[in-house]
């Protein structure tokens, strides 16, 4: 996830660009940039880190000139310094991009094998030199440059792009990733995201997936005029009327949600998709190996798993362990960070750890990591901040493309460190021939599906409202569930205790009759994570005990589940449920009801929930 902005008008373009790359800041924030037509060339200034690194590099060599584009940048493909910031320049053409091109490998190959030297290490500097080289060889326009370039490229982009040649033009194009375009009163504006362009105009044009815009000045007798076409890449005009945006700039920040975490939660569809792109092979039934960062070699040469975490990493780790085990059948652990570093662990060359972590930053994480080197074992990191401590502690890095989590509740990192756990159990499984093509498929097939799951699951957002209501007064709550159902009760759990500050505990449901259940009685909700799989039966006979002792059963399970449905009802229980789907992936989707009654019931509550007290994002201390 990163941010861009455009801006074509008579006022000065740089304030207007880094104004706008302020709002987009939650977008990205490693590295920014900005191109400017000034005195017949493109100019550019980037500077790595926050944008106040950006102002003072503008201050110091400042950008005349009113045409230009903006970018601020969350790494995905090449480590966050300045020449992989954007805007990334080929010859007369400048370009900004959010999102990820999926075939940027055999992409550059081509270029370079036909000579072409590439300054970055990112997949958005293949566009600049895809639109440079249609311009060389006679392209009639920027435009059709850029929608010939567009017409090579798979995966997801929102781009600006201008060119020496044509000094009153900025072209854009979206497809999976945003672009709102905004009319101003005599200037242009277009940007990932609402809250870029308020200041310039409250008219806006979204624009759809395969559309492309072309923002023009023209000049006569001394007088400007502005004009914003809209088209297909294909070619096709556009037609479609403004729409007059009425958020506050507050509001807009966050999409119009009340709270960063529950667009975030609003968000996982889309942060999952980001993350299998490009990385699933499923003619083939496998995991694109060299997005692993991980020789092939190694998954026949260990003999464990050791998975370390923190926090709601640890609760997606301890799903990972599931998969690794029944995918790829090798034995596998899961350590809390702060444990590793306080034993005396014996870890071998034939471990894979693999540290997950969502800043990539946890002190105890890092420390787990260091004694896993120091005894010979490789690791893994599976992270969200590209090129962060641990990753650059390990062996390998895997990815998760959220882009930045604002909330301190984790919501969106967790379900693709779950996603990016399962591609590496596939991955696993296949090498060590415990997986055959087929079932590949299949279980790919399914997480492929999961945001089309997440969005239906979503919808339930108003009537899980209703359900956090009719639980306000609980001063505890248990949750419960089986296999990967149990780190979904752990972390269900955290998510109330960290930003509604009751008391909440997850339990494996098995373990439910070893303790907890002499807590039960009519004041205590207990949710139960049951859909449809192998665990059905048991974890149903645990909602039967609960209402025994009068518990207040909260039930999450399959939609069209008429058994648990009327068992539920005749227990006078809540019944929540998400769309039937594989067992391999359905964790992936029960947890949002969990994260949504979560976020309703610390709302209600009136707390601080993007920052709850005590609570930090990234823990960097013992
Ligand atoms: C903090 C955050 C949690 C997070 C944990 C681990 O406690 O508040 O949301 O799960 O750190 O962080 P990591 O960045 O390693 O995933």
């Amino acid at each position: 996830m990163c941010g861009i902005v455009a801006f074509v008008g008579t006022r000065a373009a740089s304030p207007v660009l880094v104004e706008g790359l302020r709002k987009l800041e939650y977008r990205g924030y490693d590295s920014a940039g900005i191109a400017v037509h000034a005195g017949g060339e493109v100019a550019v200034v980037r500077a790595v880190g926050k944008l106040s690194n950006l102002d003072a590099a503008l201050a110091r060599t400042p950008l005349k000139g009113t045409v230009g584009i903006g970018h601020t940048r969350w790494a995905t493909h090449g480590r966050p310094s300045e020449a992989n910031a954007h805007p990334h320049v080929s010859g007369p053409v400048a370009v900004v991009h959010n999102g990820i091109i999926e075939n940027h490998v055999a992409l550059r190959h081509e270029l370079e094998a036909a000579g072409v030297r590439f300054a970055s290490d990112t997949d958005t500097e293949i566009v600049a030199h895809l639109v440079a080289r249609a311009l060389a060889a006679g392209s009639p326009s920027l435009e059709e440059a850029v929608a010939s370039s567009l017409r090579l490229v798979t995966g997801a982009y929102a781009i600006a792009v201008i060119s020496k040649t044509e000094p009153d033009v900025v072209v854009l194009a979206k497809d999976q990733s945003p672009l709102v375009l905004g009319i101003g009163d005599g200037e242009l504006i277009a940007a990932s995201d609402i809250p870029a362009i308020l200041s310039t105009t409250r008219d806006v044009i979204f624009l759809e997936d395969g559309e492309m815009v072309v923002l023009r000045r023209t000049e006569k007798d001394g007088a400007f005029t502005f004009d914003a076409r809209l088209r297909t890449v294909a070619g096709q005009p556009v037609v479609r009327p403004t729409k007059r945006i009425d958020w506050s700039p507050a509001q807009a920040e966050k999409g119009g949600f009340k709270h960063f975490m529950l667009k975030e939660i609003h968000e996982q569809p889309r942060a999952i998709e980001d993350t299998l792109r490009g990385r699933i092979d499923l003619a083939g039934g496998d995991v694109v190996s060299q997005e692993l960062g991980l020789d092939d070699s190694v998954a026949t040469s260990i003999d464990r798993v050791y998975f370390v975490a923190c926090g709601t990493s640890a609760h997606a780790a301890m799903a990972g362990r599931y998969w690794v085990e029944a995918l790829a059948r090798v034995p596998s652990t899961v350590e809390i960070g702060s444990e590793v570093r306080y034993r005396d662990p014996v870890f071998t060359p034939r471990d894979l750890v693999i540290a997950v972590s969502q800043s990539g930053e946890t002190s105890d994480t890092l420390a787990a990591v260091k004694a896993a080197r120091a005894g010979g074992a490789r690791v893994l990191a599976i992270a969200n901040v590209l090129d962060s401590a641990i990753p650059r502690a390990a062996d390998g890095a895997f990815y998760t493309h959220a882009g930045p989590e604002i909330g301190v509740a984790s919501t969106k990192c967790f379900t693709t460190q779950l996603a990016a756990l399962l591609l590496f159990a596939v991955w696993l499984g296949r090498r060590r021939g415990t997986l055959s093509p087929e079932r590949a498929k299949f279980v790919l097939g399914a997480l492929a599906h999961v945001p089309a799951l997440m969005r239906e699951a979503l919808e339930d957002d108003a009537s899980l409202r209703l359900l956090a209501k009719r639980h306000l007064k609980a001063r505890d709550m248990l949750f419960l569930g089986r296999g990967i159902g149990f780190p979904i009760a752990l972390e269900g759990a955290l998510k109330v205790k960290e930003i509604s500050y009751v008391h909440a505990e997850g339990y494996a449901a098995g373990e439910m009759k070893h303790g907890p259940i002499a807590l039960i009685d009519d004041a205590m909700p207990v949710v139960v994570v049951c859909p449809r799989d192998d665990h059905f039966e048991k974890t149903a006979s645990n909602l039967q005990e609960v209402r025994a002792r009068e518990g207040q059963i909260i039930a999450v399970g399959t939609k069209g589940d008429e058994e648990l449905a009327s068992l539920v009802a005749k227990h006078d229980g809540d019944l929540v449920t998400v769309p039937a789907c594989a067992p391999e992936v359905v964790h992936l989707v029960t947890v949002i009801p969990l994260q949504l009654l979560a976020y309703h019931m610390a709302d209600l509550k009136g707390t601080d929930v993007d920052q709850p007290r005590n609570l930090a994002k990234t823990v960097t201390v013992e």
